[in-house]
């Protein structure tokens, strides 16, 4: 990576121009150049589906001006929606001015769940499962040698009660498996249909539903900044005023779940995107993120923003099951692009620059909201699009 994330005037050059200034500023060859004029192969397409035809493009942009953790980066994001990636640039740069973000992340520790119907007695049940979750977990250590040899495998079973069910009682049993750089859903989901024949036997229950949840809970990713208010300064508002409206707009989405879906939209506008750039299960991130906003029972924003001494402070944490090995990184070379554009991260590393992608895009569209509202910048790219389909 270059010493800087910078690029001004990068939007005025033509896409080829782009093209080699990012092959100069990052290294690339032309291999790697090539991966963004096509992508994916049809064969390797024909692998990954069924019933393949072909193959199906969108823009692949970067958004410049990062620096997550003191690493100065420039962003990889697929997306259609006009004004995000500038948006986002824009953002990232108002964040350098009090050092960019922040982030952190839990272990990779994905939960899958086993569903154990018409148990006679539910609470000796738990017990007996609790009692034996040693030899439990012993049993399905050997299904994945080489997430094991790095140091993750299964770590815990844990047990759960629903008692009042349409369908009855109900014993859930969470596996948590820490499965490193692999997003882990084949692993997880080959750890519980192993297990299940033994939990049927130890509960004398019937065992049916094992599968992950998307409620990746215990694998969370966090980002931070704090920006010095008159960085938010425009020709019209103060610094004061900006910061004061971004806190004011994030607390109508912690109250309100209208406003929060939208809120939460905008900051998936950021994740997806790079979700989708570094092949991701950009479906998994909705489910988990969108859960983990209603934890509490209502759906709620998932960001905090609050002001502290003349600074913005900006938080972020949700769940975020990401994998920087198989699945889709490994057939599209455009994934494999965006990876080595930030660095070939590992799979936690990632779920950190992701959130962190969502943290900006979260304040670029709150403060365009509080400001000269969404349309100025949306219309004008609308525009342009319309002049060229003339
Ligand atoms: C549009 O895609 C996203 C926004 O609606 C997000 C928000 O309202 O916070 C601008």
């Amino acid at each position: 990576m270059t010493k800087s994330s910078r690029l001004p005037g990068f939007y005025k050059l033509s896409v080829e121009e782009r093209r080699q200034l990012l092959a100069e500023l990052a290294q690339l060859s032309a291999e790697d150049l090539r991966a963004l004029a096509g992508g994916l192969s049809d064969a390797d397409a024909d692998v990954l589906v069924e019933n393949v035809i072909g193959t199906y493009a969108l823009p692949f942009a970067i958004a410049p001006n990062f620096i997550i953790d003191g690493e100065e980066l420039f962003m990889p994001l697929v997306i259609e929606e006009p004004s995000v990636v500038a948006a986002m640039a824009h953002a990232a740069k108002i964040a350098r001015a009090g050092g960019g973000f922040t982030t952190g992340s839990t272990p990779p520790i994905m939960i899958g769940q086993i569903q154990l119907l018409d148990v006679p007695y539910l609470d000796a049940a738990i017990v007996r499962v609790q009692g034996l979750k040693r030899e439990l977990l012993a049993k399905i250590e050997h299904l994945h040698p080489t997430i094991r040899k790095l140091g993750g495998g299964p770590m815990d079973l844990q047990v759960r009660k629903l008692e009042d069910t349409p369908a009855g009682p109900m014993l859930i049993i969470h596996l948590l498996m820490d499965t490193r750089d692999a997003m882990g859903a084949n692993a997880i989901n080959t750890a519980v249909e192993t297990l299940a024949p033994e939990l049927e036997a130890i509960t004398e229950g019937r065992a049916l539903l094992r599968i992950l949840t998307n409620l990746s809970d215990q694998r969370r990713a966090w980002a931070s900044c704090r920006i010095p208010v008159g960085a938010l300064e425009t020709p019209e508002l103060t610094g004061e005023e900006v910061a004061r409206g971004i806190f004011e707009a994030n607390a109508f989405a912690l109250a309100d779940p209208y406003r929060a879906a939208t809120h939460n939209k905008g900051i998936f506008n950021g994740i997806d995107a790079v979700a989708i750039a570094t092949g991701q299960d950009w479906r998994a991130i909705e489910a988990g993120g969108h859960a983990w906003a209603a934890r509490e029972g209502q759906y709620r924003a998932l960001t905090d923003w609050r002001v502290e001494n003349n600074h913005l402070l900006g938080y972020l944490e949700m769940p975020l099951a990401v994998g920087t090995v198989g699945g889709l990184t490994k057939y599209h070379p455009t994934a494999r692009l965006a990876l080595k554009l930030l660095g070939d991260p590992d799979a936690r590393r990632l779920s950190q620059i992701m959130v962190a992608a969502g943290l900006a895009q979260n304040l670029a569209a709150l403060r365009a909201l509080v400001t000269e509202g969404i349309q100025r910048g949306h219309m004008a790219l609308h525009e342009r699009r319309l002049k060229m389909k003339d």
